[in-house]
């Protein structure tokens, strides 16, 4: 997607999340609205979810698209990766990263960026798929931080 007409996409569904997500003061029905909103109008949005920290380990949280991995194996993949570095992971070519986790044999790009609690506590990540290569950049990263702040505030 040409990179305006992605920020305006972002500008506008943020607004849109503003209004909806403090309806509820649950962070799990506020993020199945982030999820159910961004999937509906993303289209290259072709798995998204979260996977949450539950005792040291990584297990799916609400999500739209196909069946995914209930847990991710410990330190591997992607979601690992952002959660032990502690930042977004922006992946073109999903089977050029070292231990990538195939929930689904059709995602070619990905992009993961943590969630954090209101104090500053690393809870989980936010993971989106693509059908496509390259579908990513940094423009997406920084906006779904700025989304994902709204769930925790
Ligand atoms: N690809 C992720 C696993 C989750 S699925 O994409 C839904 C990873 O490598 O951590």
């Amino acid at each position: 997607m040409d990179e305006n007409k992605k920020q305006g996409r972002y500008s506008r569904i943020y607004r849109q999340l503003e209004e909806l997500v403090p309806k509820s003061d649950n962070p799990i029905s506020r993020m199945a609205t982030v999820i159910a909103v961004l999937h509906h109008k993303m289209e290259c949005f072709f798995w998204i979810g979260f996977y949450l920290l539950n005792d040291g380990r990584l297990l799916v949280g609400p999500y739209q698209g196909p069946v995914a991995c209930q847990e991710l194996a410990k330190d591997k993949g992607v979601c690992w990766a952002a959660i032990n570095q502690k930042e977004a992971i922006v992946v073109p070519d999903v089977h050029q990263f070292p231990g990538h986790i195939a929930c689904d044999s059709r995602s070619k790009s990905e992009v993961v960026v943590p969630l954090y609690d209101t104090t500053g506590n690393l809870i989980g990540v936010l993971d989106i798929d693509s059908k496509d290569y390259n579908s990513f950049d940094e423009v997406d990263a920084k906006e779904l931080a700025r989304i994902l702040k709204l769930i925790m505030k």
